[in-house]
């Protein structure tokens, strides 16, 4: 989604704003565009449609130099791609702002406004609240009065970056419902919408607050004020992903290199979590224990990959902690009139902590009587983790790549720790056999990734294709459900999953030779049942590919072919098997040629509904 980046130095801030623009390149935009004050004080913009180069091209050798600058990529809501639709917007000839989110009451007051004579330059809701803030500031003279007495106009969903040719040495910035984070420099600073566009920079973060308001000046540094307007300290946090995260190293794209480094994120989000046999529920907050003890259901709200997760977890509540649980997709049960029995847990899962339905369930089911609210999140100081009662964070590092993949697997290693944090009986031998066997996870999934090479040519059956079908049963349906999306998500071919059992009530009919059958064959209870719907897709003609247990008995024969995935614990397989799914996909995309790390139409942190 839309990216911000802006900066208040004593040097040349254009190379830091495009820097930031290109670090924000993964979140999927459109266009891209920069404003800066120059030497004589004025204010200059330059935008283009397209990706961060084409604004460089814009720009030409001699730029926009300045050393007060905003920055932004767009990905569009209101009004097409187009260069009067990008950011920085202009409220008159001296100030300009950059925008996240949506302004709802956009309509009125932009009605208003031209009644007024106000003329617009594009079709955005941003514009509105750039003559706005124009007004407000040649009223009151200050840029800070004038960004609190629009926002009081305003209602939606924003983060923003403004100013203004007369307040020179002044950035002022402002979230609600879309995060915003100021960076911390030497007597410089920065305001961005994700902490990697300033890791060239700084490694020290505010993570603002809903409704916070920012001030960057020479005369007074960093003051950050609440939603009432008065003056609020926030803590400065140190961010220890380091700057690595933010580049691919030798990895030809960021997917393959999140892809093999889940053995690593892994380890990681079970580091400090498992104690001698059990796991330590003090990892999910110190209220934790008390909270567990009286849960009787639970409800598991997420979006696409997220939900996922959620679906595999369903099985593991109620197979081993014996929790009736409900997994929803965020968009629909915002929306419904949810009935929630007692002692009921409501779950959320967010790689970003910012996806704007998810965090409307999580502010709508607060409303409802839940016994509270945890989030699994990868990302510390979201929303999310803001919101609810209790938090768990998965040490996925930044994500890149739009397909999530290590999000994926670290949200299932959480989400395993919760369901035995969960289980009534707590420190059995199963806990401990589990806990073993979680241990011994990141090595499996090493080995798993040596199926690189045989999956890489097992891809090019698929690159002439236009449909592919992916089967599993129990928790490798949902397994197969990912393994769909990714492959869709990255290389554009259509891809459906299902229950394996439910093949022939309809999906049937589709099968023959030009419909690739994708089947995960764990060796677990329903190996025979899977096997028996693996021969209906041979009857049928189609052509077969199963990632199977090495102990599984399949043959490879004409139409079949079977990749061997190394044996593992019947509970953490859904965690294994969307290894070679993931890299299916990306080994197909990669032969096609799309765009991999930014499939088309797709954002990575969805913040508008
Ligand atoms: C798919 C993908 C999306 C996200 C979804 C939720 O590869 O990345 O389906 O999973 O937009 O995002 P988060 O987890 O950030 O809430």
């Amino acid at each position: 989604m839309c990216g911000i980046v802006a900066a208040l130095a004593a040097r040349n801030v254009q190379g830091i704003l495009l820097e930031g623009l290109r670090r924000l390149e993964y979140r999927g935009y459109d266009s891209a565009g920069v404003a800066v004050l120059n030497a004589a004080g004025q204010l200059e913009r330059q935008r283009a449609v397209g990706k961060v180069a084409a604004l460089e091209a814009a720009l030409g050798q001699h730029g926009l130099p300045g050393h007060v600058g905003i920055a932004h990529t767009r990905w569009a809501t209101h009004g097409k791609p187009s260069e009067a639709n990008a950011h920085p917007h202009r409220g008159g000839h001296a100030l300009a702002i950059v925008h996240n989110g949506i302004i709802e009451n956009f309509e009125p007051l932009k009605r208003e406004l031209e009644a007024d004579g106000v003329i617009f330059e594009s079709e955005t809701d941003t514009e509105v609240v750039a003559h706005l803030l124009d007004r407000a500031f040649l009223e009151q003279g200050d840029l800070l009065t004038a960004v609190q007495a629009t926002l009081a106009q305003i209602d939606g969903a924003y983060a923003l970056a403004v100013m203004h040719a007369g307040a020179p040495r002044e950035i002022v910035g402002a979230r609600k419902g879309s995060p915003l984070v100021v960076g911390v420099g030497i007597d410089e600073s920065f305001i961005a919408s994700d902490a990697l566009a300033l890791l060239q920079v700084t490694d020290r973060f505010i993570y603002l607050e809903e409704g916070d308001v920012v001030r960057l000046s020479d005369a007074r540094g960093i003051e950050v004020f609440d939603a009432d307007g008065q003056s609020a300290t926030r803590e400065v946090h140190t961010y220890v992903h380091g700057d690595g995260a933010a580049s691919r190293g030798d990895y030809r794209h960021f997917m393959l290199k999140e892809i093999f480094e889940q053995p690593a994120v892994i380890a990681a989000t079970l580091e400090g979590r498992l104690g001698a046999g059990r796991v330590l529920e003090a990892s999910f907050g110190a209220e934790a224990k008390a909270r567990f003890a009286k849960v009787k259901q639970i409800h598991i709200v997420a979006c696409g990959t997220s939900y996922h997760a959620g679906l595999v977890a369903r099985y593991w509540l109620e197979k081993l902690a014996g929790l009736p649980t409900q997994v929803e997709v965020a968009s629909e049960y915002r929306y419904r009139d949810v009935v929630v029995p007692p002692d009921t847990l409501f779950v959320t899962l967010s790689q970003s902590g910012e996806t704007a339905d998810t965090l409307a369930a999580l502010r709508y089911a607060k409303t409802l009587n839940y016994l509270g609210a945890l989030a699994i999140c990868n990302v510390p100081g979201s929303s999310l983790t803001r919101e609810s009662d209790l938090s768990l964070m998965t040490q996925a590092g930044p994500e890149i790549g739009v397909a999530s993949t290590k999000a994926f697997t670290t949200q299932l290693v959480a989400l395993l720790l919760l369901t035995l944090s969960l289980r009534p009986e707590r420190g059995d031998d199963r806990e401990a056999a589990l806990v073993q066997a979680l241990r011994g996870l990141p090595a499996v999934l090493e080995r798993a990734l040596e199926m690189d090479a045989p999956i890489a040519a097992l891809s090019e059956a698929f690159a002439e294709k236009h449909h592919a079908l992916f089967l599993g049963r129990g928790t490798q349906f949902p397994i197969a459900l990912e393994g769909a999306l990714k492959l869709k998500e990255i290389s554009y071919i259509h891809a459906e999953a299902y229950p394996a059992g439910e093949l022939k009530h309809g999906p049937l009919a589709l099968v023959d030779a030009d419909m690739p059958v994708v089947a995960v064959a764990p060796n677990d209870e329903l190996l025979e049942k899977l096997k028996s719907n693996l021969q209906e897709v041979r009857a049928r003609g189609g052509e077969l590919f199963v990632f199977a247990d090495a102990g599984v008995a399949l043959q490879a024969a004409d139409n079949l072919r079977v990749l061997h995935v190394p044996p593992i614990d019947e509970i953490l397989a859904p965690i294994l098997y969307t290894l070679p799914l993931q890299l299916l996909s990306y080994h197909v995309a990669v032969l096609k040629g799309t765009d991999v790390d930014q499939p088309r139409n797709l954002a990575k942190s969805v913040t508008v509904e």
